[in-house]
């Protein structure tokens, strides 16, 4: 049975260390899942409730630095590691003493030893009187746990009890070095950087495997690099670059018929269309993202997310240990934004008779592929037919099947309410196959992508678009393009003008505004327009 401990009742949780039961503690990098380090018996169990792999094994923790001595082979460098770093977030590897169990180093003679600042942890080993054997508490392969939370999900009963500390302040692991390796060797980065171990260990090496994926079956010097790490159920990426070039990536890819998460920078969040958008620190706070970021990756798992677009950077100090996590969250699938070739995507919008498609076909002459989501919309509406006949009525669609346009047009049109209503249904399909048609246009080489839908801004296309252009009419000469184009009465066409929203709403959620009285003009204003866009350098 599962006991949560409050802060003051390290007692109570060092009894059951005594006798052998494990227990989660807080430390300030991670909760940790603790045992009796020298109890063969109960450290079996700590591998048991993690399906961890026996090969993997585990920091001894300790409660003072003459501790160490009792457990591993020392020599000086070590004790200038430790006075300056102890206790804190770095764990070193020494040759063992016999008296650490081989279940503890996994059968090495080699032992990883660390003292952890946090004082419940600190209370606890000394309250135990004995080392603690303990890795992070968490289902091997799963994310750290940084939160009591975290553990309860993960173990519920399997363990015998919990100490409630809170949050932890670091979030992610120790820093592990490697003393035994000559030169040493960083195993793990965490919050102590290389930067500060290489004032005490000049010729400190990082091990290959720390940003790379290594081949299966090379050796590895710690057990741990080679096993599945923080994976989150979902498939996830890191996407690297430019923000404005990430964003597009992101938003082209994220279909809104699969559930798509992002963790971006903290300032980014605005520029997504997925579903869910999560923020995890400014590029320039790795402390912040390393907090944050084993929780949000749990999250994405609560919420059933199919894919996860994650921000990253590569960057050293502490930003290495968030880059190392990331990497092994997303099993080493990194997408490179500044190097991915898509198109340059235009939006065009505006009202009804304003002149899209005209404006698209000009377009064309620059070299544009036009995607008319009006035509897509034509589409689109056959893969929800069924939720626009239970919105709208059965008879939209007559005895052959087919949609009767005009019915839908006036039912759907003939409220604001009615009108949100067919949106809500029909954007997101048109504005996923408007993002594969894009994914097609790019892989056949194509440069330039024009986009026009009168619902860019509603349905969250411009978040796809590089620049946007409102296309403007008079109200009189739209009105009579309507009437003429859509054979509509006078009546019919005033019905869809109210439906709409003003001019402003376009002009002032896009880039530029052209001018459609007539052709001339058009033709005039989008001429202004290219040519502004290559002096931004934005069209190459
Ligand atoms: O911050 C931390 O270090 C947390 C808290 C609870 O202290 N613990 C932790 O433990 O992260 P764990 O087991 O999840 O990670 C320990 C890492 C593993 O990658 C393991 O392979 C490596 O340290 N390790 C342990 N003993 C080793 C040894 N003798 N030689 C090389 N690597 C070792
Ligand atoms: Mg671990």
């Amino acid at each position: 049975m599962l006991r949560i401990f409050a802060q003051n009742e390290i007692k109570e949780a060092a009894d059951i260390l005594k006798n052998g039961g494990i227990v989660a503690i807080p430390t300030e990098t991670v909760y940790g899942l603790a045992a009796n380090a020298f109890d063969e018996k109960a450290v079996k169990k700590i591998f048991k409730a993690k399906g961890r792999p026996s090969d993997n094994p585990l920091i001894v923790h300790i409660s003072s630095i003459e501790e160490l001595d009792n457990i591993a082979y020392t020599n000086e460098k070590a004790y200038e590691l430790v006075k300056r770093f102890w206790p804190g977030p770095l764990t070193i590897i020494l040759p063992k003493k016999p008296i650490v169990p081989y279940i503890v180093t996994a059968g090495l003679e080699t032992v990883a030893v660390r003292f952890p600042s946090h004082p419940i942890a600190k209370n606890l080993i000394e309250a135990a009187g004995v080392p603690l054997a303990a890795p992070s508490a968490n289902l091997s392969g799963k994310p750290s746990g940084t939160m009591i939370k975290h553990i309860i999900n993960d173990f519920g009963d399997k363990i015998d009890g919990a100490i409630d500390g809170g949050e932890c302040v670091c979030g992610v692991e120790s820093t592990v070095v490697s003393l035994v390796s000559k030169p040493p060797v960083l195993l793990r980065p965490g919050f102590v950087t290389p930067e500060q171990l290489r004032q005490i260990l000049p010729d400190l090496e990082i091990a290959p495997a720390v940003l790379q994926q290594m081949p299966e079956n090379t050796p590895v010097l710690s057990p741990g690099l080679k096993h599945k790490h923080y994976a989150p159920k979902a498939t996830a990426f890191c996407v690297t670059g430019e923000t404005h070039k990430a964003a597009k990536y992101i938003n082209i890819n994220s279909f809104t018929n699969k559930n798509i998460a992002v963790i971006c920078f903290d300032g980014e969040e605005k520029l997504f269309s997925a579903q869910t958008v999560m923020v995890y620190g400014k590029a320039s706070e790795p402390e912040k993202m390393a907090r944050n970021i084993f929780g949000l990756l749990r999250k994405t798992d609560d919420l059933k997310t199919d894919m996860i677009f994650i921000r990253t950077s590569l960057s050293d100090g502490i930003g290495l240990a968030v880059y190392n996590r990331l990497l092994r969250a997303c099993n080493f699938n990194v997408i490179d934004a500044d190097k991915v070739d898509l198109p340059f995507i235009l939006g065009l919008t505006g009202q009804s008779g304003a002149g899209k498609s005209t404006a698209a076909h000009i377009l064309e002459n620059y070299g544009f592929k036009h995607i008319d989501t009006d035509k897509l919309s034509r589409e689109a509406v056959y893969g929800v037919i069924d939720d626009l006949k239970k919105a709208f009525g059965n008879d939209i669609v007559d005895e052959n099947g087919e949609l009767n346009r005009k019915i839908l047009a006036k039912r759907a049109f003939s409220t604001h309410e009615n009108t949100d209503q067919l949106n809500s249904i029909i954007h997101k399909q048109i504005m996923d196959m408007v993002r594969s048609r894009i994914l097609d246009y790019s892989a056949n080489g194509v440069k330039r992508v024009v986009v026009d839908g009168a619902a860019l801004i509603e349905a969250d296309g411009l978040k796809i678009c590089d620049s946007s252009i409102a296309i403007c009419a008079d109200d009189k000469i739209r009105l009579n393009r309507i009437i003429e184009r859509d054979k509509l009465t006078e009546s019919e066409a005033l019905l869809r003008f109210n439906a709409q929203k003003p001019r402003d709403f376009y002009t002032s959620n896009t880039d530029f505004t052209a001018l459609n009285d007539n052709i001339l003009q058009l033709e005039t204003e989008i001429r202004a327009i290219m040519e502004k866009l290559k002096s931004t350098d934005k069209i190459l």
